[in-house]
């Protein structure tokens, strides 16, 4: 999964796409280029239009651009999925005449058949990836005499599979771009004091200081511009024109910024009073019908990936201790499993921080082909997910630039019991006790818990294995809080059922293994007796509990909140995988081999 962002207009490119590729990277960061079209005209410095391309390998603040004039360009960061990561590999990719630039978002399905025949046809190719086809099409295309514009769609019409890319040509003002299937793509529009401008961009956090107008193109939307800001949009699909709304950027710039903190990641974990608040900002009727919608329903399935499966089996756990009531949870991506049982009747409640994950948008499609009825709980606003679905819960977290989710993560948990209560016709009394979780929240990110996890970390960080285990909602908990230290430190965690342990995983256990234990009061005993069974054989238990328990080596406090204990355990947990990541040098915003969105299946 990548991000691309362009530039046309009466400015200059370069600025543009240097902020909207450092505003992308939690999209992918192992490489990232940009290609600007250099106009004799208007540069003294150069004497002939030129395209000026600058790739590198590496992550963005290791990168230093060289400055170029031009007010046309398009640039790209990279989270590799075909070829390796080498300065080739990267975005934009060139024709062999080095007049047509392409970036790329997708995968094309049947690039290997285009590229033997585009090489038969003389083309000769730099790099491993799908997406340099594109501008050898283009480039034949054109060749054929073929105008720019009816090249870019003659090459689109030749793909197969999904995409989302920008290309420009040496000499043409004009910016061509085209989204088809799971790959976001918008164009922001200004009238600001750079001059006006459009800014096509996988999201719009990439232009947000630039532009406060956005279109959301859909799937088969193709659109040209020029630097008079002469917009076309036509859809393949429906092979015809288009116009598509112009919307408000819903999203401050500010939020966008690290402020005080030196890492997103601690950022966004010490936001999670605040945007504790935030998800429960909810419309009561969407709310009430979407319960209406879970009891007609034959069958409910919460589907989702990483964290935010966990918070559907947090939901199963929270809607059958609160409401009584048994609900599916599925991983998206092992969804067309359960196609077969999909109808009319079904209600799929689809959770994805980003709306972009491919896994969940492929199963809601699924469950949208089989009629079944397709609830939405999404965070960032535009995104596919929130167009696909029938109702819509919008998390309002902010953007979260971590690639680990944290702060959406609790949302999601959140938003979860509030449905769950409303379905249990306690609507009031669980907002109520969910709001009271936000002073607890606010101490649990104080700097007197960050400094006593720290010394957790300290005694860990050098360690090979970390086990978690809890039972009912706490083992959904210690999935998450398994995640979380995995993801970051690189540290192997796994994390148990308490049960299951003694049924084979209790042979990992050595002398001074650590076990994370976490404790609910509805289920002390049990869990208590588990981590015994673990400290008998050496184990080093430490305690995410409210009280201290004599098996605990360790001990985290945190307050017992019954059935909300998922909220706000899991916050230590995000803490101590911070702490890993910077004991071990870690970058803790942009892991290694992940990205924020996984746009591909
Ligand atoms: C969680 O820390 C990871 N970033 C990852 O597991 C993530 O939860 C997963 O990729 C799903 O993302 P989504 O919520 O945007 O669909």
């Amino acid at each position: 999964m990548c991000g691309i962002i362009g530039y046309i207009g009466k400015g200059e490119a370069f600025p543009v796409l240097v902020s909207g590729l450092n505003k992308l990277e939690y999209r992918g960061y192992d490489s990232a280029g940009i290609a600007v079209n250099v106009d004799a005209d208007a540069d003294a410095d150069a004497n002939e239009d030129e395209l000026n391309l600058q790739k590198y390998v590496g992550k963005l603040s290791e990168i230093k651009f060289e400055a170029v004039d031009g007010s046309i360009g398009i640039a790209h960061t990279r989270w590799a999925s075909h070829g390796k990561v080498t300065k080739e590999n990267a975005h934009p990719h060139l024709d062999c005449r080095n007049e047509i630039a392409v970036v790329h978002n997708g995968i094309i399905e049947n690039y290997k058949e285009l590229k033997e025949r585009l090489i038969d046809k003389g083309h000769s190719f730099r790099s491993e990836t799908d997406s340099e086809t594109i501008a050898h099409l283009i480039e034949d295309f054109v060749s054929d005499g073929f105008s720019f514009d009816d090249a870019f769609v003659n090459a689109l019409r030749m793909l197969e599979g999904c995409y989302t890319v920008l290309a420009v040509r040496k000499g043409e003002n004009r910016i061509a771009g085209a989204r088809k299937g799971s790959r976001s793509l918008c164009i922001g529009l200004s009238e600001g004091t750079e001059g006006p401008g459009l800014f096509p961009s996988s999201d719009v956090l990439a232009f947000l200081e630039w532009a406060d107008k956005v279109i959301y193109l859909k799937s088969g939307d193709v659109f040209f511009a020029d630097t008079d800001l002469n917009l076309k949009i036509y859809n393949l699909i429906e092979d015809r024109i288009v116009e598509r709304p112009i919307d408000t950027v819903k999203c401050d710039a500010e939020e966008v910024k690290k402020g005080e903190y030196e890492h997103f990641m601690l950022k966004e974990i010490s936001e999670q009073d605040e945007t504790l608040l935030r998800a429960l900002q909810q419309d009561k009727n969407t709310v009430t019908e979407i319960c209406e919608e879970m009891r007609r329903a034959v069958g409910t399935f919460f589907i989702g990936c990483g964290s935010s499966y966990h918070a559907c089996l947090a939901g199963s756990y929270l809607f059958s201790e609160i409401a009584k009531v048994h609900v599916n949870t599925a991983l998206a991506s092992e969804f067309e499993n359960y196609e077969d049982f999909l109808t009319e009747n079904t209600l799929v409640l689809a959770i994805s921080q980003s709306g972009e994950t491919a896994d969940v948008l492929d199963a809601v499609n699924a469950a949208k082909r089989k009629g079944s009825r397709v609830v939405g709980m999404v965070n960032r606003d535009g995104s596919i997910l929130t167009r696909d679905c029938d109702q819509l819960l919008m998390m309002n977290s902010g953007p979260e630039f971590c690639v680990l989710s944290t702060k959406t993560y609790t949302s999601q948990v959140v938003l979860m019991a509030m449905l769950a209560y409303a379905y249990a016709g306690r609507c009031e009394e669980g907002l109520e006790k969910i709001r009271s979780l936000y002073l607890d929240i606010y101490n649990l990110t104080s700097r007197t818990v960050r400094e006593h996890v720290h010394e957790l970390a300290e005694m860990l960080y050098k360690r090979k294995n970390i086990y978690l285990i809890g039972r009912g909602l706490q083992y959904t908990t210690a999935l998450e809080a398994a995640l979380k230290i995995k993801e970051v430190s690189y540290i192997h965690a796994e994390a148990f059922a308490g049960g299951e342990l003694k049924h084979g995983s209790l042979a990992l256990i050595e002398d001074g293994t650590p076990c994370i234990v976490f404790v609910s009061s509805n289920n002390r005993s049990k869990i208590l007796s588990n981590a015994e069974e673990v400290k008998s054989r050496g184990g080093y238990i430490i305690g995410v509990s409210s009280e201290r328990e004599e098996v605990f080596d360790f001990w985290v406090k945190v307050p017992d909140a019954g059935e909300l204990n998922p909220i706000i355990q899991i916050i230590p947990m995000q803490v101590l995988a911070y702490e890993l990541a910077l004991l071990r040098g870690l970058d803790p915003d942009k892991p290694r081999n992940l990205a924020k969105c996984v746009t591909i299946t």
